[in-house]
């Protein structure tokens, strides 16, 4: 599909007020998206799994102006409070995404927002955050057309989403999710995410994530201005090729139930993500002691038990734990008992693979 094809025929405006409420999780990249180049366009694939706890939930108001207005009308609370130090993010995503939805300056809105996880927990809420708001807006379009093919739905979601945070195009649907061109998975594109269209052993649909809250500070350096930093890096183009060639393996290892295998892919790209960032210019390190002590003590944790515990990075301090189901007795006692510690007031998030949006109202 092309972008031109997400603008719609010609429809009906809603006259009436009305409201629509979706939730949209959190997803955990296993392949990393890391570099984009034009308006949100990724620089090589990503694949992850779309997690299940992690979640925010928006509800969008409307209702009909007089008048087309010259500016977004609108009002945004988050838990309650309104919010206007995210109007300038928020604007820029109505500007992006007006041309596919040419309502937006026929209606006011007042869009309600709360997360599941708390705000200062180090948690990018932005991929819940853009999947939820995406969703609404095109729920709203949908009461407009009459109806809309649950396919071109969810692409059209996810399409917005991406125009907002690249990460949220992949927030729309589960369990795993793929983004970005790449030859061996048919469907794929920039544009928007895709479920893997491959089989997917049992074991993934309800794997673990628990997230421990290393550092709940503001990072650093953001992920928009570390995706800039691969234009020009002097690994870029390898790194691309690793991404390309870590999804050809991951789709067997997901279709297989391969955890050794998995644990590799997984870990590797963790490693290569923050790898890029040290060697940036300027480079950086967005780890801290105890990111290290709690990858230490997994490796470990391995070794002795012979688990399949593994760690993954996004672009911060905290680590994602990934483990099958049925290691849960083993693996949260070492958690509980051995890892704990390393985490900021003893925070941590369990969180498992889920399935994508839903509609609450
Ligand atoms: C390391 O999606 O947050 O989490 O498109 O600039 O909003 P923007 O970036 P963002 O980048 C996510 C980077 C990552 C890896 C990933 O989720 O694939």
């Amino acid at each position: 599909m092309e972008e031109k094809s997400f603008i719609l025929p010609t429809y009906r405006f809603l006259k009436d007020s009305g409201k629509v409420t979706w939730k949209a999780p959190s997803n955990i990249a296993l392949v990393k998206y890391w570099g984009k180049k034009g308006v949100q366009i990724p620089a090589n694939p990503s694949l992850s799994f779309t997690l299940d706890h992690s979640a925010t939930i928006t509800t969008l108001h409307f209702s009909p102006l007089a008048h087309e207005s010259s500016e977004f009308s609108y009002e945004f609370f988050f838990e309650g409070k309104e919010k206007k130090d995210f109007r300038p993010k928020i604007d820029d995503f109505l500007s992006r995404i007006e041309p596919y939805l040419p309502f937006l300056k026929h209606f006011h809105f007042r869009i309600e927002t709360s997360n599941s996880f708390p705000h200062s927990s180090g948690i990018a809420s932005s991929a819940s955050a853009f999947a939820a708001l995406s969703l609404c807006f095109v729920d709203m379009e949908r009461m407009m057309t009459g109806s809309m093919e649950e396919a071109l739905f969810n692409k059209k979601a996810s399409f917005l989403a991406r125009l907002g945070s690249g990460s949220a195009c992949r927030s729309i649907q589960g369990p795993v999710m793929h983004w970005g061109n790449h030859a061996e998975v048919e469907g794929s594109n920039d544009l928007y995410a895709v479920a893997l269209p491959f089989k997917i052993h049992p074991v993934f649909s309800s794997y673990r994530d628990t997230i421990m809250l290393v550092d709940r500070g503001q990072k650093s350096v953001s992920s928009t201005a570390g995706h800039q930093l691969m234009h020009g890096h002097r690994f870029a183009a390898n790194r691309f090729e690793q991404a390309h060639a870590n999804i050809s393996i991951l789709k067997e290892v997901l279709g297989e139930g391969n955890l050794d295998k998995y644990v590799e892919i997984v870990e590797s790209e963790a490693l290569s993500l923050h790898a890029m960032m040290m060697t940036s210019i300027p480079y950086y390190l967005l780890m801290k002691p105890n990111t290290i002590a709690i990858i230490q003590k997994v490796w470990e944790f391995r070794l002795d038990t012979g688990s399949h515990l593994c760690f993954t990075l996004d672009a911060g301090a905290n680590v994602h734990l990934l483990y099958p189901e049925y290691e849960e007795p083993q693996v949260i006692p070492f958690i509980e008992s051995e890892l704990i510690e390393f985490c900021e007031m003893d925070g941590l998030i369990k969180d498992q693979v889920g399935g994508g949006g839903q509609k609450l109202s």
